[in-house]
Protein backbone atom coordinates (compact mmCIF):
# COMPACT_ATOMS: atom_id res chain seq x y z
CA UNK A 1 0.00 0.00 0.00
CA UNK A 2 1.36 3.44 -0.71
CA UNK A 3 -0.67 5.66 1.64
CA UNK A 4 -0.11 9.77 2.22
CA UNK A 5 -0.80 12.08 4.63
CA UNK A 6 -2.16 15.41 3.50
CA UNK A 7 -3.00 18.70 5.12
CA UNK A 8 -2.64 22.24 6.49
CA UNK A 9 0.83 23.00 8.21
CA UNK A 10 0.18 21.93 11.70
CA UNK A 11 -2.51 19.29 10.76
CA UNK A 12 -0.39 16.94 12.27
CA UNK A 13 0.47 15.15 9.63
CA UNK A 14 4.08 14.29 10.65
CA UNK A 15 3.01 12.81 14.17
CA UNK A 16 0.43 10.71 12.20
CA UNK A 17 2.32 9.36 10.28
CA UNK A 18 4.62 7.54 12.93
CA UNK A 19 1.84 6.47 15.04
CA UNK A 20 0.07 4.89 11.93
CA UNK A 21 3.71 3.31 10.60
CA UNK A 22 3.37 2.06 14.48
CA UNK A 23 0.14 0.62 13.76
CA UNK A 24 0.72 -1.34 10.36
CA UNK A 25 3.96 -2.46 12.31
CA UNK A 26 1.73 -4.68 14.45
CA UNK A 27 -0.09 -5.83 12.16
CA UNK A 28 2.93 -7.59 11.07
CA UNK A 29 3.32 -5.42 8.15
CA UNK A 30 7.46 -3.93 6.92
CA UNK A 31 6.79 -0.36 6.71
CA UNK A 32 8.79 2.66 4.98
CA UNK A 33 7.93 6.45 5.93
CA UNK A 34 9.39 9.39 4.07
CA UNK A 35 7.95 12.88 3.49
CA UNK A 36 7.89 15.80 0.83
CA UNK A 37 9.99 17.96 1.09
CA UNK A 38 12.17 14.30 0.36
CA UNK A 39 15.83 13.49 1.74
CA UNK A 40 16.93 13.71 -1.84
CA UNK A 41 19.11 17.00 -3.54
CA UNK A 42 15.93 19.00 -4.77
CA UNK A 43 14.08 18.17 -1.17
CA UNK A 44 17.03 19.82 0.94
CA UNK A 45 16.81 22.59 -1.55
CA UNK A 46 13.41 23.06 -1.27
CA UNK A 47 13.89 23.15 2.65
CA UNK A 48 16.14 25.94 2.50
CA UNK A 49 14.08 28.19 0.65
CA UNK A 50 10.92 27.57 2.60
CA UNK A 51 12.91 28.56 5.81
CA UNK A 52 14.00 31.62 3.97
CA UNK A 53 17.05 31.13 1.78
CA UNK A 54 18.40 31.59 -1.62
CA UNK A 55 16.83 35.00 -2.04
CA UNK A 56 17.27 37.30 -4.32
CA UNK A 57 19.05 40.90 -3.38
CA UNK A 58 15.90 43.02 -3.02
CA UNK A 59 14.64 40.42 -0.25
CA UNK A 60 12.14 38.57 -2.68
CA UNK A 61 12.01 34.73 -2.54
CA UNK A 62 12.49 32.03 -4.98
CA UNK A 63 9.91 32.87 -7.90
CA UNK A 64 6.04 30.47 -7.35
CA UNK A 65 6.08 29.32 -10.75
CA UNK A 66 10.08 27.61 -9.69
CA UNK A 67 8.63 26.43 -6.34
CA UNK A 68 6.07 24.67 -8.31
CA UNK A 69 8.38 22.70 -10.78
CA UNK A 70 10.73 22.23 -7.70
CA UNK A 71 8.28 20.21 -6.09
CA UNK A 72 7.25 18.29 -9.22
CA UNK A 73 10.88 17.28 -9.66
CA UNK A 74 11.52 16.42 -6.18
CA UNK A 75 7.73 14.08 -6.61
CA UNK A 76 9.84 12.60 -9.44
CA UNK A 77 12.76 11.54 -7.93
CA UNK A 78 11.35 10.75 -5.04
CA UNK A 79 9.31 8.17 -6.44
CA UNK A 80 12.34 6.56 -8.20
CA UNK A 81 14.75 7.08 -5.47
CA UNK A 82 12.69 5.81 -2.44
CA UNK A 83 9.23 5.31 -3.18
CA UNK A 84 9.17 2.53 -6.00
CA UNK A 85 11.90 0.64 -4.56
CA UNK A 86 10.52 0.26 -1.27
CA UNK A 87 6.99 -0.56 -2.81
CA UNK A 88 9.03 -2.96 -4.75
CA UNK A 89 10.26 -4.66 -2.05
CA UNK A 90 7.15 -5.58 -0.44
CA UNK A 91 6.65 -2.59 1.64
CA UNK A 92 4.19 -0.77 2.66
CA UNK A 93 4.81 3.31 1.94
CA UNK A 94 3.51 6.17 4.41
CA UNK A 95 4.71 9.44 2.97
CA UNK A 96 3.91 12.63 5.12
CA UNK A 97 2.52 15.19 1.79
CA UNK A 98 2.65 14.36 -2.03
CA UNK A 99 0.68 15.14 -4.93
CA UNK A 100 -2.04 17.00 -3.45
CA UNK A 101 0.12 19.51 -1.55
CA UNK A 102 1.28 20.71 -5.13
CA UNK A 103 -2.06 20.91 -5.80
CA UNK A 104 -3.64 22.36 -2.83
CA UNK A 105 -0.53 24.96 -2.74
CA UNK A 106 0.95 25.10 -5.86
CA UNK A 107 -2.09 26.07 -7.72
CA UNK A 108 -2.74 29.28 -5.82
CA UNK A 109 -0.55 31.23 -7.90
CA UNK A 110 -0.11 28.90 -10.69
CA UNK A 111 -2.92 27.72 -13.13
CA UNK A 112 -4.54 24.45 -12.22
CA UNK A 113 -4.18 22.72 -14.98
CA UNK A 114 -0.12 23.52 -15.20
CA UNK A 115 0.34 21.99 -12.00
CA UNK A 116 -1.95 19.10 -12.57
CA UNK A 117 -0.25 18.57 -16.35
CA UNK A 118 3.52 18.79 -14.16
CA UNK A 119 1.77 15.00 -12.50
CA UNK A 120 0.93 13.69 -15.53
CA UNK A 121 1.64 9.69 -15.61
CA UNK A 122 2.74 9.90 -12.07
CA UNK A 123 1.98 6.92 -9.85
CA UNK A 124 -1.19 7.98 -7.59
CA UNK A 125 -1.28 6.90 -3.68
CA UNK A 126 -3.45 3.51 -2.89
CA UNK A 127 -5.04 5.99 -0.04
CA UNK A 128 -4.59 9.49 0.20
CA UNK A 129 -6.13 10.92 4.00
CA UNK A 130 -6.70 14.71 4.42
CA UNK A 131 -6.06 15.89 8.16
CA UNK A 132 -9.00 18.38 8.43
CA UNK A 133 -8.18 20.60 11.61
CA UNK A 134 -9.17 24.45 11.41
CA UNK A 135 -6.75 27.29 10.61
CA UNK A 136 -6.76 28.45 13.97
CA UNK A 137 -6.13 25.39 15.59
CA UNK A 138 -3.03 24.02 13.51
CA UNK A 139 -1.66 27.60 14.14
CA UNK A 140 -1.78 27.51 17.64
CA UNK A 141 -0.28 23.85 17.77
CA UNK A 142 2.42 25.51 15.12
CA UNK A 143 3.26 27.76 17.88
CA UNK A 144 3.00 25.26 20.61
CA UNK A 145 5.93 23.39 18.71
CA UNK A 146 8.03 26.59 18.44
CA UNK A 147 8.27 25.98 14.66
CA UNK A 148 10.06 28.15 13.19
CA UNK A 149 8.54 30.88 10.60
CA UNK A 150 7.66 28.83 7.05
CA UNK A 151 7.46 30.15 3.54
CA UNK A 152 3.23 29.56 3.45
CA UNK A 153 2.77 30.23 7.38
CA UNK A 154 0.14 32.80 6.82
CA UNK A 155 -3.35 32.27 8.02
CA UNK A 156 -4.43 33.61 4.83
CA UNK A 157 -2.31 31.20 2.73
CA UNK A 158 -3.52 28.31 5.10
CA UNK A 159 -7.76 29.40 4.71
CA UNK A 160 -7.27 29.17 0.83
CA UNK A 161 -4.86 26.05 1.24
CA UNK A 162 -7.80 24.41 3.64
CA UNK A 163 -10.08 24.84 1.35
CA UNK A 164 -8.53 24.06 -1.89
CA UNK A 165 -7.83 20.88 -0.06
CA UNK A 166 -11.28 19.83 0.78
CA UNK A 167 -12.17 20.33 -3.25
CA UNK A 168 -9.63 18.34 -3.94
CA UNK A 169 -10.47 15.17 -1.37
CA UNK A 170 -13.50 15.33 -2.54
CA UNK A 171 -12.80 15.05 -6.28
CA UNK A 172 -9.76 12.40 -6.20
CA UNK A 173 -10.26 8.89 -6.16
CA UNK A 174 -9.22 6.96 -2.95
CA UNK A 175 -9.15 9.98 -0.70
CA UNK A 176 -10.85 10.16 2.53
CA UNK A 177 -11.06 13.60 4.79
CA UNK A 178 -10.69 12.70 8.39
CA UNK A 179 -11.47 15.78 11.30
CA UNK A 180 -8.77 15.98 13.20
CA UNK A 181 -8.57 18.48 15.95
CA UNK A 182 -9.69 15.99 18.10
CA UNK A 183 -6.25 14.71 20.52
CA UNK A 184 -3.96 12.53 18.92
CA UNK A 185 -4.78 9.46 19.77
CA UNK A 186 -8.38 9.81 18.25
CA UNK A 187 -6.96 10.95 15.25
CA UNK A 188 -4.78 7.90 15.14
CA UNK A 189 -7.73 5.55 15.96
CA UNK A 190 -9.66 7.37 13.26
CA UNK A 191 -6.60 7.07 10.67
CA UNK A 192 -6.66 3.25 11.25
CA UNK A 193 -10.68 2.98 10.73
CA UNK A 194 -9.81 4.25 7.77
CA UNK A 195 -6.98 1.99 6.18
CA UNK A 196 -7.46 -1.08 7.65
CA UNK A 197 -10.40 -2.00 5.57
CA UNK A 198 -8.15 -1.54 2.69
CA UNK A 199 -5.52 -3.57 3.69
P1 LIG B 1 6.12 20.74 6.29
O1 LIG B 1 5.51 19.56 5.65
O2 LIG B 1 5.36 21.47 7.31
O3 LIG B 1 7.53 20.26 6.75
P2 LIG B 1 8.35 20.74 8.00
O4 LIG B 1 7.77 19.94 9.12
O5 LIG B 1 9.75 20.31 7.62
O6 LIG B 1 8.19 22.21 8.13
O7 LIG B 1 6.61 21.85 5.24
C1 LIG B 1 6.58 21.71 3.94
C2 LIG B 1 5.99 22.97 3.36
O8 LIG B 1 6.06 22.85 1.95
C3 LIG B 1 4.54 23.18 3.71
O9 LIG B 1 4.31 24.57 3.92
C4 LIG B 1 3.82 22.76 2.47
C5 LIG B 1 4.78 23.07 1.39
N1 LIG B 1 4.63 22.20 0.20
C6 LIG B 1 4.14 22.76 -0.96
O10 LIG B 1 3.82 23.95 -0.99
N2 LIG B 1 3.99 21.98 -2.07
C7 LIG B 1 4.34 20.67 -2.09
O11 LIG B 1 4.20 20.00 -3.14
C8 LIG B 1 4.86 20.10 -0.88
C9 LIG B 1 5.26 18.66 -0.85
C10 LIG B 1 5.00 20.90 0.25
Amino acid sequence: MFIVLEGIDGSGTTTQLERLAAHLTRRGRRVHTTREPSQGPIGRLLREILLGGHRLPDGAGVDELAMALLFAADRRDHLTREIEPALAGGLDVISDRYLLSSLAYQAQEADRTWVAGLARDLRLPDLTILLDVPVPVAAARRRAAGRPDERYDADEIQTRVAARYRELAAQAPNAVVLEASGSIDEVTAAIARAVDPRL
